[in-house]
């Protein structure tokens, strides 16, 4: 069966702030890749080449990213929504992309571990309007539920509270084309969107087959800071350890567990405790670094330690007293510590900045 793609990459990323200021959450860098080519990697790798890339006014920052689709073995038709009214309305943008075509949707702020051939075989094997995703989450009321009987789903719906099972849906759908006509007959709804979520209970409604099955693996949305830290774990579980050749790492430097090296990284008098990923022409100093960090492209870490953390491109720490633990440090950030006593907090910090001293 041969599916079109539709990749959701609009939205606002309003609970990333302040690092969505500047860009859009779905580029946002787990082991110093943007969260969204995880997302067309599974799309391809499910042999879905044909994509629909949904943007909104970060729509340049994420065209720049994907480009033509060349890179990922795909071809990327970018579409641009009016403005974030839910993940139904962003399929409705594209109702003449997907024509009648059956199609795999998959939001591009969602990270899948197990990958999306799954989900894709157990449509084309079966007669199903929809197969969807679920898994157990300690807190349903986030997300959009399922109530499954007997392998069939039952009942969607969204954000509830109470919920009325810990099923939550995750961010990856298969339609058959007759969802476009349930979603013409949809209302916004609390949130003021076009919910998915309804979409799908009308196709129940209508007594059609909603297929689920459980995520095998891993899955995160990573909505807020704290899940980009998680999901940043969850990736480099998997890092493959390499040092460029070009890498510069003195003798008195120490390394151990995985840690992948970026194209001439300097390395002096440090330690690295993988798994960590350090980008290209990053600086490390009298640095430690330690497990489940990624340093973006162009860091310096001189005289600080840091761990748990994700640290953006071109940005700076010197020089610092304590540890960096659990930390999201954004683009061109500079964090320095005060030689001299009376020791003293300096800040210039953009809005909606958070700071633990
Ligand atoms: O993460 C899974 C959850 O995703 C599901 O459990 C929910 O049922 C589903 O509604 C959705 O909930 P969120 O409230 O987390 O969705 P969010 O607004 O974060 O949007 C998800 C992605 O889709 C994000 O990458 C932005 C993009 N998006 C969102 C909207 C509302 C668009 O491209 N256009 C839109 O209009």
């Amino acid at each position: 069966m041969r599916l079109k793609g539709l990749l959701l990459a609009g939205g606002t990323g309003s609970r990333l702030r302040p690092l969505t200021y500047t860009g859009a959450k779905q580029l946002i860098p787990v082991a110093n890749r943007p969260i969204l080519f995880y997302a067309v990697e599974a799309m391809v790798e499910a042999g879905v080449t044909e994509i629909g890339v949904i943007i909104g006014d970060t729509g340049p920052s994420v065209q720049e990213a994907l480009g033509d689709g060349s890179r990922f073995g795909c071809r990327f038709t970018f579409i641009p929504q009016s403005a974030p009214l839910g993940l139904a309305h962003a399929v409705m943008t594209a109702e003449s992309f997907l024509g009648d075509d059956p199609f795999l949707m998959m939001l591009g702020d969602n990270l899948l571990r197990g990958g999306l051939s799954g989900l894709v075989q157990r449509f084309a094997a079966g007669d199903y309007a929809a197969s969807i995703l679920l898994t157990p989450v300690p807190d349903p009321r986030q997300f959009g539920v399922a109530v499954v009987e007997n392998g069939r789903v039952v009942r969607l719906l969204e954000k509830p509270d109470p919920p009325p099972s810990n099923l939550a849906l995750v961010g990856a759908y298969v339609f058959q084309p007759v969802i476009h006509r349930a979603i013409h007959t949809l209302k916004p709804s609390r949130r003021g969107e076009l919910e998915i979520t309804d979409a799908l209970q009308t196709l129940v409604d209508w007594q059609l087959p909603v297929d689920a099955a459980l995520v095998q693996g891993w899955w995160k949305d990573t909505g807020r800071p704290e899940d980009v830290l998680d999901a940043n774990r969850l990736v480099l579980e998997d890092l493959q350890a390499g040092i460029d050749p070009s890498a510069e790492i003195d003798d008195l430097s120490q390394l151990s567990g995985r840690v992948q090296i970026g194209p001439r990284a300097r390395i002096v008098r440090s330690t690295i405790r993988g798994p960590v990923i350090i980008g290209e022409e990053a600086e490390l100093v009298d640095a430690y670094v330690g497990p489940y960090t990624s340093v973006g492209p162009r860091v310096v870490i001189r005289t600080a330690e840091v761990e748990n953390s994700v640290i953006l491109q071109d940005s700076e720490l010197t020089d610092i007293p304590g540890r960096v633990d659990q930390s999201l440090i954004g683009q061109r950030v500079r964090v320095s510590g005060a030689p001299q006593r009376p020791r003293a907090v300096r800040l210039v910090l953009g809005d909606q900045s958070r700071i633990d001293l």
